[in-house]
């Protein structure tokens, strides 16, 4: 079965509720999923996958450095071809999602843009966006 690799950094959920929500839309439509923490996380993770949907919060102006230090570390794996996307909650002005963007694409990955990115907590409306990401994402790797 196709399998996407969710990985994400969140402070207070907001990030969180967004992964879920693509976990749920990639999971109706029939891929496999596996969600982490990224500290519950490691590159083999990525590597298994055939997608990986990278998600992070913006703290002062940058995504989260325990994520951004997550992606640095992908360099060591070949992610060459797989599906890729960057998504995350944000309060004023959401650099985290670009900067993975610009990181995945750099890997050589079929790069989803714009990243997906909410402002503040996910209303109805987000949480759908990201079940459809998650369903397009299950659709792109069958
Ligand atoms: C100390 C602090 C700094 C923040 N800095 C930024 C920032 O520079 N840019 C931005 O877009 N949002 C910023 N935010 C807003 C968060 O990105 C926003 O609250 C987001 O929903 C947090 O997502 P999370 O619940 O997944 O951690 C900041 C929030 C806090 C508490």
């Amino acid at each position: 079965m196709a399998k996407l690799a969710i990985i994400y950094g969140t402070g207070f959920g907001n990030t969180g509720i967004m992964a879920k929500a693509i976990e749920e839309g990639a999971k109706s439509a029939g891929a496999d999923v596996v969600i982490k923490k990224v500290d519950q996380a490691s590159p083999a993770d990525a590597e298994n996958a055939d997608a990986v949907a990278i998600g992070l919060a913006t703290y002062k102006g940058a995504g989260m450095p325990t994520v951004i230090k997550f992606v640095e570390n992908l360099a060591k794996i070949s992610l060459k071809g797989k599906v890729g996307t960057a998504f995350g909650s944000y309060g004023w002005s959401g650099e985290g999602p670009i900067v993975i963007t610009k990181m995945l694409k750099g890997y050589g990955m079929k790069v989803l843009e714009p990243p997906l990115r909410i402002k503040r907590i996910p209303e109805e409306e987000g949480i759908e966006e990201c079940k459809r990401l998650g369903k397009q994402i299950a659709e792109m790797i069958q």
